[in-house]
């Protein structure tokens, strides 16, 4: 008899109960709240709390012009792979790097700064 199996089972619908409370908002705010936790996390030290840049490192991002022109899923995909300072299109001098240099970030987490970028 296989023993491991129901295990298994056991410890896949924990993991999938586990994702269910943690994605897209869960208990303590919706997706803006959890796309504003990642922001903080990743990028408010170039770009301030709250977006509201910095001098010499990102720039504002609250009514952002360029953020306006692109869609959702532009934004993801320039998100995905930033803006290094070698681009003609950089002003600052400074890279702006591929998911603000937090691999870690799926598209579905950038998907929710996005979803915050909106909201400011
Ligand atoms: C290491 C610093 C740094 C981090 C971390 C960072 N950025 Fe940036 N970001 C920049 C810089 C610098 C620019 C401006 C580049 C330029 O001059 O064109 C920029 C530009 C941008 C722009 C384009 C704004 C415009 O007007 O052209 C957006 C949108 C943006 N960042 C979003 C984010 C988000 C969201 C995160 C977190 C996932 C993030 N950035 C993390 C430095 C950073």
């Amino acid at each position: 008899m296989d023993f491991t199996r129901p295990l298994a089972a056991f410890s896949l619908a924990m993991f999938a109960i586990g994702v269910n409370a943690c994605g897209g908002g869960g208990a303590d705010g919706g997706p803006v709240a959890e796309g504003h936790r990642l922001f903080n996390r990743t990028c408010a030290v170039c770009h301030g709390p709250g977006g509201r840049g910095s001098p010499r490192l990102g720039k504002s991002l609250i009514d952002n012009a360029f953020s306006k022109d692109l869609s959702d899923a532009e934004l993801v995909e320039f998100l995905r792979e930033g803006r290094s300072a070698s681009d003609p299109l950089n002003e600052r001098g400074v890279d702006m790097p591929p998911k603000g240099g937090n691999p870690a970030l799926t598209d579905a987490d950038l998907g929710l700064i996005v979803t915050y970028l909106r909201s400011l």
